[in-house]
């Protein structure tokens, strides 16, 4: 492979993931979370190398170009999907990270497997990458990058993101390898995170449990001044919006809320993860038929739950727990014909997904914790009708600058009951207020301005270490 590109994004997944069909015929489907959608855009604007895996096992693609972006495959076999993947990225770090809501496994092997495939994408990055080019490293799965790389290829400039939060130092500190990922991310010139809070964590664990030098939210290691920052990720909405003027997907909005009579429409639109609080939500709906509050026909609970790592154990607990969950609800509640909740393991195209949006009276976004919630600001980006109502949680970072919605504590179900319903009966001016207030937050703060900003910063150079003084 040559060193050709100036612009380089290393992630776990490549935008698109590999499917085989079951006449044996390959084909790209885009691969699931946010993710995905938040930099697909910037690097078809870009035309940068996107290095990533392809979504299968035991599989070795050439280079090859898609929808305007040059991907560059990495191989993971059988073992370093359970191992890495499944096992040291979803079963230890997203619970951890996570306010462990979920118990994180620990796992000697697990963690070898991550060494070993760090290793492999810092060498794909260091063969891609052009001469000082700018290398743009994504997420919890690929925190020893930046330190590997550096070693490999110090004439780079090495940026990281994490799309999820980052735990105060009482969680962090159960980790048997906290210190090597925190040299990991040091390798960086700059360690992004979704909000200030997060970055304060992690400077004060740099200072805590290695000993190095801080100010303020820089920290001085290894010669070097490394920058935490926060920069809360966003949304494609200029995107968003042309496909809500399209006259099919308006079709398709009308047809849906047609299927429903008179219903009002709440929504739900997740990958089926235990930090979104799906069970949470369902209880509190399915509580206000009990109640009286509601009456079947009234309203509509529709939950949309993409397929997600589906291999690990938490992933299919909760699985059954929530087809359960649901069987309960409607044999309660529904009538015949008339189920309370229409649940879909799936996922829909953007087109659809923005119907939904678009037909949903209250959206109801309730995560137990969450890095930002793209859903969120998607809901509000496609309501140009200031219609609709957003039920948002508190522990989700997207809480932070959308203080309009209608925000809860999924833990709380009676608050949450509450809310739903504010969220059905406010008079519909006082939605458009709000609305309107969000709306001009998310189309300010799109990703393309989230993306600028994080590039910008890493193109600074960086203040001198001799200059920082102990904190
Ligand atoms: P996460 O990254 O944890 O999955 P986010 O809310 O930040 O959570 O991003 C989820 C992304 O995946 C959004 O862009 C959303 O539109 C998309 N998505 C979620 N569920 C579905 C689904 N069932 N079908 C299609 N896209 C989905
Ligand atoms: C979240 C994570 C991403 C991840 C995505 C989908 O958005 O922050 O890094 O790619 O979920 O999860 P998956 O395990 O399918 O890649």
């Amino acid at each position: 492979m040559s060193r050709a590109s100036d612009f380089v994004v290393v992630a776990n997944r490549l935008p698109v993931d590999r499917v085989v069909g079951e006449d044996g015929e390959p084909s790209w489907r885009r691969s699931p979370g946010g993710l995905v959608s938040a930099i697909a855009p910037l690097m078809r604007r870009r035309h940068g190398t996107w290095i990533g895996w392809a979504g299968a096992p035991d599989e070795r693609l050439e280079p090859f170009e898609e929808d305007g972006m040059s991907l560059v495959p990495v191989h993971q076999s059988a073992e370093d999907v359970e191992l890495y993947y499944e096992g040291f990225s979803n079963a230890t770090l997203w619970p951890l990270y996570h306010d462990v809501v979920a118990p994180p496994v620990y796992d000697r092997a697990m963690w070898d497997a991550y060494v070993r495939v760090n290793e492999r994408f810092a060498e794909v990055a260091a063969d891609v990458a052009a001469k000082g080019a700018m290398v743009w490293v994504q997420d919890y799965q690929l925190q020893l990058v930046p330190a590997m790389l550096r070693r490999l290829r110090p004439d780079l400039r090495i940026g990281f993101f994490l799309h999820i939060p980052f735990p105060p130092l009482e969680l962090f500190w159960q980790l048997p390898w906290r210190r090597q990922i925190l040299e990991g991310l040091l390798g960086a010139d700059l360690v992004g995170f979704q909000l200030p809070g997060a970055a304060q964590n992690f400077v004060r664990l740099c200072r805590r449990l290695l000993d190095a030098r801080t100010f303020k939210q820089d920290v001085f290691w290894d010669g070097r001044t490394v920058r935490a920052r926060a920069f809360p990720i966003s949304v494609d909405a200029e995107e968003l919006q042309k496909l809500t003027e399209d006259p099919g997907v308006r079709r398709r909005a009308a047809e849906i809320r047609e299927d429903f009579g008179d219903a009002r429409l709440l929504l739900g639109v997740d990958r089926l993860d235990y930090t979104k609080g799906i069970t949470q939500r369902l209880e509190a709906f399915g509580e206000l038929f009990r109640d009286g509050e509601l009456r079947p026909g009234e309203a509509v609970f529709i939950q949309i739950a993409t397929p997600s790592r589906e291999r690990v154990e938490q992933y299919q607990l909760l699985r059954d727990q929530i087809e359960q969950q649901v069987g309960h609800i409607n044999g309660e509640h529904g009538e015949l014909g008339t189920p309370v909740i229409h649940y879909l393991h799936t996922s829909y195209d953007r087109a659809e997904l923005a119907a939904l949006y678009l037909a949903a009276d209250v959206m109801v976004v309730t995560p137990l914790r969450d890095g930002m919630n793209l859903v969120a600001k998607e809901y509000v980006a496609c309501r140009e009708d200031l219609g609709g109502a957003l039920v948002l949680s508190e522990f989700a970072g997207a809480a932070a600058e959308l203080k309009r919605a209608y925000q809860v504590n999924p833990y709380d179900i009676d608050g949450l009951k509450k809310s739903l319903l504010d969220a059905l009966r406010d008079h519909p001016a006082e939605q458009g207020r709000r609305m309107r207030a969000m709306r001009r937050r998310v189309l300010e703060h799109d990703v393309d301005r989230w993306a600028r900003d994080f590039l910008a910063s890493l193109e600074e150079p960086s203040p001198p270490a001799a200059m920082g003084r102990e904190a």
